[in-house]
């Protein structure tokens, strides 16, 4: 194998007491009699959309070192990993999914040079391919440092290199991106100098390298073409989940939330990487708990069921997206009185939704609507208008939550951006956000009439904000109560299939 590849690979083995032990005959035989093989790899398409994210975020730090790692794998237990979830901003600047993996911008002349600090391909002069957890006997072949940085159009070093390059980080001139690699924290020390006096209403004022994640948070609010295709893709495999689910759900007898999660986990798996969130299958009364991954209980007919479940595409890319259906196959009168008043509340979101639009005003719009439902109900103690005043906000007991986030590489993308910019801020064209307006009943609540107890209702798509106004993103399954009623009964006629 070329020098190149053998650098940085000599891995700490090591024994588990479950592991046979390694003679050095057996050793000294798995070290030779190996033929090298390439990958044919070539730049992806997207390498362009990743190296002008990286000018960006460059840009907004001139003469600084940036600092992004993915992160480690997570300890499930003992030796044993979660499967690996790339660091969401590391995969938004590079592409690259591999664990431990390090991105560093340094200054140049004119901007920063990226290099891509990686794990290679395992040698067979050591041991590490068949004795470390990282070896390609254990996990699959491996990029060489060569493969990658064709493939995703950047410098690789090893990552036996990175702890020198992090020494030679200057404090005051380089920025982390802090609480993904616990190595690469303590490696580099935070620096921040004392703030100078700020006017009393000035913006709470991030740390250095807060201010890093903050710019990352908001550089990624514009989707552009190449992640709107992805998150296309997406919703559109979460649909055909959805679809799947309602094909093997019956009308008549009971069947196991967990089947259900099951059933949509398939799909996931399927058409891309795994599901994006825990899928939240809420039968009756649990469709009240806005997370309800345990999904141990079951459906009952009659009753509603509340899905809230995404596809994760293979470029972590995710949709997010809840229909209640009416496990029956017709929603009752006080079920579809509360159904149309979420409706209405959505879609009375999504209308409003343009560029230049304050995030705010798109949640007033949905809670209005909410909150004048309920008054129809009888449950608001106050008025409307007392109700939505910023002082009162009652009708909060049953609406819970917000309309909605943004939505990208994680489904709640963007958490990092300042609130000025986010909750505070206006939509600007190529947001991509949800608009999820509920209603809950609690089976606990004495100020709601029995008959509405335990019911949760939650209506949730994923819109892209354009120039004209906005595109709901996950169309292709209805919303309407009567729609949704006629579409699951044309699933239950298709019948399930594989997919495939
Ligand atoms: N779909 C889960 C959430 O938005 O929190
Ligand atoms: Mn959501």
């Amino acid at each position: 194998m070329a020098g190149e590849q053998t650098e940085g690979t000599t891995e700490r083995v090591v024994t588990e007491s479950h592991d046979p032990d390694f003679p050095e005959q057996f050793l000294t035989f798995m070290r030779s009699g190996w033929r090298d093989s390439a990958l044919p790899v070539g730049p992806r398409p997207e390498v362009p959309n990743y190296a002008r994210r990286r000018d960006a975020v460059g840009s907004a730090f001139p003469g600084e070192t940036l600092v992004i790692p993915t992160g480690p794998e997570k300890v499930r237990a003992n030796d044993t990993a979660y499967p690996f979830r790339p660091g969401s901003d590391f995969a938004y600047l590079t592409g690259d999914h591999d664990p431990d993996s390090v991105l560093l911008l340094r200054p140049t002349g004119g901007g920063h040079e990226a290099v891509l600090y990686t794990r290679p391909r395992s040698a067979r002069d050591n041991d590490e391919f068949f004795r470390s957890r990282h070896g390609e006997l254990w996990v699959g072949r491996r990029h060489t440092l060569a493969e990658k940085s064709t493939e995703l159009g950047l410098a690789t070093r090893p990552l036996s290199e990175l702890a020198a390059a992090l020494a030679d980080c200057a404090p005051g001139r380089t920025r982390v991106l802090r609480g993904l690699d616990p190595a690469v924290d303590a490696a580099v020390a935070p620096y921040d100098p004392p703030a100078p006096a700020a006017a009393a209403d000035a913006p709470a004022r991030l740390g250095r390298d807060r201010e890093l994640a903050a710019t990352i948070g908001e550089l990624k609010l514009v989707k552009d073409e190449w992640e709107i295709a992805q998150l296309r893709a997406a919703i559109d495999a979460t649909v055909r989940g959805f679809e799947d689910v309602a094909r093997v759900l019956p009308a008549d007898r009971p069947v196991p939330e967990a089947l259900l999660e099951g059933v949509f986990g398939l799909r996931a798996r399927y058409e891309g990487g795994g599901v994006g969130y825990s899928s939240i299958v809420g039968a009756g009364e649990h469709a009240t708990i806005l997370h309800w991954i345990r999904n141990t209980g079951a459906t009952r007919p009659g009753e509603l069921l509340l899905m809230d479940m995404g596809v994760e595409g293979h470029q972590l890319y995710t949709a997010d997206v809840t229909r209640v259906l009416p496990v029956s196959g017709t929603f009752s009168p006080l079920q579809r009185q509360v159904y149309d008043i979420v409706y209405a509340a959505q879609q009375a979101g999504i209308d409003v939704i343009k560029p230049g639009v304050a995030f705010k005003d798109v949640h007033l719009t949905c809670m209005r609507v909410l909150a004048e439902g309920l008054a129809e109900l009888g449950l608001l103690p106050v008025s409307v208008d007392e109700a939505m005043d910023e002082s009162s906000t009652v009708y909060r007991r049953w609406t819970l939550h917000g309309f909605g986030h943004m939505l990208g590489i994680d489904v709640h993308d963007c958490s990092n951006a300042r609130k000025e910019t986010y909750r505070d801020g206006t939509l600007d064209e190529g947001y991509v956000l949800t608009v999820e307006p509920g209603l809950y009943f609690q089976p606990e609540d004495e100020l709601v009439p029995a008959e509405l107890r335990g019911i949760g209702i939650r209506i949730e798509d994923d819109v892209l904000v354009t120039s004209a106004g906005a595109e709901n993103l996950s169309a292709g399954l209805p919303r309407r109560a009567d729609e949704v009623q006629t579409w699951l009964a044309a699933q239950r006629e298709a019948g399930f299939r594989l997919p495939g």
